[in-house]
């Protein structure tokens, strides 16, 4: 069972990470696909928490090489700090590959991510502002910077000078800024150009290779399904598929050789930034929630937007991504509700709409038509099996199943990595 997708199921912030690092002792690679250092993984070992950005999960697990692939764009300054902060607390990291097709971040996308967002005013995304947009903006305008590109400073110098020719004018006489020169955007790029090298290359090719040998091969997403620049909210998304096909464009491996989809869905929603969500909670629920599940952005610190379960998205999710098992994270956190409603469809100006509405507005209007669910008052940290859960914790889990149409696999009861509970082995093949 060698291919494996794993994605967020909603607006990011599920557990990917987590659930990466579940995996990583029966996985022999994980590879990062999508995004960058947006994405914000927390994963707890033991006593020890780690906040990931730009490195795949999977690079704190002992024998997994992690995989930077070509779908990925590369803040090269952000990369180096994070390998620095895991071998300064006894990570190896020396494993690590980096796709020689990966793009890199110049200085100048940082900059024009925030003052675009300035300029958007009241229209802005709410972006990380770590030069994302503008970064995939200039990869599919052909005037991106591309990891290769490093290694060849005639060819780094034209393709930069080429860039800046367009970037200046747009940050002079549109911004308001300064233009930037060659040489700074040089030498910020070739700065660990040396120290990176090794790690480059054709990592198409290496996984391919590591495929037909039989090794198992998990990529992990970075946001998720309604952050995608194709199926999730636009405009308010990410500039990347962090879908399931995001993973084959992002790595150069064909669809025919992923046999499995893991889904993360966490028990309530959240999502950070600007856009629609229609089960958000401005009340003391929201703040509950808030609380609760510590949900505070991993990468900004900004407070993140809650809300119920919404299985209208989570059907979607199985159905954009072909989801054959879904993680359930973060049931712990509804722990002492009395009752949990749950969104099982949208009513949009009188109609009743039980899948996602393909236009934007209607989302935007979309209210949501609950189902209530009984609550438990019990701790749930401790338990590590279905039976143990409350019998309403596992009515919930049950009834999300069934209107989600797929199966729960693991069921999250806290951040640490035991604080698991699993139902089907993942890695293992589908049970009829
Ligand atoms: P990611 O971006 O999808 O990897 O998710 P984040 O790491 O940004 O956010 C998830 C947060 O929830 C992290 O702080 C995790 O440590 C934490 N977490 C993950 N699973 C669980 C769970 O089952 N219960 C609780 N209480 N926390 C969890
Ligand atoms: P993980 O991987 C939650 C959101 C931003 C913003 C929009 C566009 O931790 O789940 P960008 O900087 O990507 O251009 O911002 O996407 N966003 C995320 N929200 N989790 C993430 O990553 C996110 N990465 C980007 O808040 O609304
Ligand atoms: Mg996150």
């Amino acid at each position: 069972m060698p291919a494996i997708v794993l994605v967020g199921a909603q607006w990011g912030d599920e557990g990917k990470g987590k659930a990466t690092d579940l995996l990583g002792s029966g996985v022999d690679y994980v590879v990062k696909f999508n995004g960058g250092n947006n994405a914000g993984h927390t994963v707890v070992i033991g006593e020890e928490k780690y906040a990931l950005h730009l490195l795949p999960s999977g690079i704190l697990s002992p024998g997994v090489t992690p995989v930077i692939a070509n779908g990925v764009v590369i803040d090269l300054g952000v990369l180096i700090e994070e390998l620095d902060g895991l071998e300064a607390r006894g990570v190896d990291t020396s494993k690590l590959r980096i796709s020689a097709n990966a793009h890199v971040i110049p200085p100048y996308n940082r900059t024009l991510d925030r003052v675009t967002e300035r300029f958007l005013g009241k229209r802005r995304i709410g972006t990380t502002g770590r030069g994302i947009g503008p970064t995939y903006a200039d990869k599919m305008n052909r005037i991106g910077i591309r990891v290769q590109d490093l290694y060849d400073t005639s060819i780094l110098q034209q393709k930069i000078e080429g860039a800046l020719e367009v970037k200046n004018q747009t940050l002079v006489k549109i911004f308001n800024r300064r233009a930037v020169g060659v040489d700074e955007v040089m030498d910020e790029l070739l700065r660990h150009a040396e120290r990176i090298r090794p790690m480059v290359g054709d990592t198409a090719l290496e996984l391919c290779a590591a495929l037909d040998e039989g090794q198992t091969v998990l990529f992990e997403a970075g946001q998720a399904t309604l952050l995608d620049v194709d199926h999730g909210t636009y405009p308010f998304v990410t500039s990347s598929n962090a879908t399931s096909g995001g993973a084959c464009t992002g790595s150069g491996v064909p669809p025919t050789r992923v046999d499995r989809v893991i889904g993360i869905f966490k028990a309530y929603t959240t999502r950070v930034g600007e856009g629609p969500f229609p089960t958000e909670l401005n009340d003391q629920s929201g703040d509950f929630l808030r609380t609760s599940g510590a949900e505070f952005g991993t990468t900004t610190g900004r407070p993140r937007r809650c809300g119920w379960a919404d299985v209208v998205i989570g059907r979607y999710a199985q159905r954009i991504n072909g989801i054959t098992d879904m993680v359930l994270t973060k049931l712990d956190v509804l722990t002492g509700l009395e009752t949990i409603p749950v969104c099982v469809a949208y009513e949009v100006q009188g109609e009743r709409f039980e899948e996602m509405p393909v236009n934007q507005s209607d989302f935007h209007h979309a209210k949501p038509v609950y189902e209530e669910l009984a609550g438990w008052s019990e701790d749930i940290t401790g338990c590590r099996t279905f039976d143990e859960l409350p019998l309403h914790a596992q009515l919930y889990v049950r009834r999300l199943e069934e209107l989600m149409k797929t199966r729960i696999s693991v069921i999250g009861v806290g951040p640490g990595r035991e604080q698991s509970i699993v139902l089907h082995d993942m890695l293992s093949s589908v049970e009829a």
